[in-house]
């Protein structure tokens, strides 16, 4: 048996503060039954409405996936091109992606149908660390790198501080590949950043989120998170630390 409001947030419908808000406005039907209680606890097979929208119930899930290079963050696209759903055809549980990775851009995404989970880890409050490894057209000097892990510029404000390491430099086809660790999610971040110190990225990979890395997968392939790992996340984005 679960809580009423938590049941309500994990379909992903409304945060559990709104949901509790709901529930109170007798918003919130149960069997049939406007319930306004909040500590109401429900089983899986009592049907839950919220405002006559009957809340769907499935098995949470949570998956780790390699996105390949051209493919959409999303479960759906108008102009008909992949999406990352598309590599989980037997998965029944209706995923999405916690945030998203550009289309250019490959490696470490988790796709849940866990609405409560996917807000905790993208909300700019938890602060989850996440690495990329960028190959750049150019070699940038050391002063550049430490404004970037300074904190730089950016059209939509300065950047909190980053960790910047040079894995490697090809001096003669004049490129790099840079490792940068930011905790924030800006849209086309990193890119923007490198580009704020007048380089361009020709390639990104994201290589680990939190303490999940990609060992043994191959881009387009996925595992499913432990129960442990799921816990895990789950403590950081809560306290910034794993207990
Ligand atoms: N930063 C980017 O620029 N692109 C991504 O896909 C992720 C982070």
């Amino acid at each position: 048996m679960e809580r009423l409001q938590k049941v309500i947030a994990q379909a992903g419908i409304a945060s559990r503060r709104k949901a509790e808000e709901l529930i109170i406005e007798g918003k919130v039907k149960v069997n049939g039954k406007v319930v306004t209680e909040l500590g109401t606890k429900v089983g899986v097979s009592d049907r839950v409405e919220v405002g006559g929208v009957p809340v769907e119930r499935e098995r949470k899930v949570y998956y780790l996936f390699y996105k390949p290079r051209g493919v959409i963050s999303a479960v759906s696209d108008d102009k008909q091109r992949k999406v990352v759903t598309d590599f989980f055809p037997f998965v029944e549980q209706r995923i999405f992606p916690v945030g998203r990775l550009d289309y250019d851009t490959s490696g470490l995404l988790i796709l849940t149908n866990d609405g409560e989970f996917s807000n905790l880890l993208t909300h700019p409050r938890y602060q989850i660390d996440k690495t990329y490894v960028a190959r750049l057209n150019g070699i940038p000097q050391r002063h550049l790198l430490k404004r970037l892990a300074e904190g730089i510029q950016l059209e939509d404000g300065k950047t909190a501080p980053a960790r910047v390491k040079e894995l490697s430099v090809d001096r003669k086809k004049q490129r790099a590949l840079i490792e940068i660790t930011i905790h924030e999610g800006r849209n086309r971040q990193v890119r923007r950043m490198f580009e704020a110190i007048g380089f361009e990225v020709q390639k990104l990979k994201r290589e680990r989120y939190a303490f999940l890395n990609l060992n043994g997968l191959n881009a387009g392939e996925f595992r499913e998170l432990t129960t442990h790992e799921v816990k895990q996340l789950r403590t950081l984005a809560e306290t910034g630390s794993l207990r």
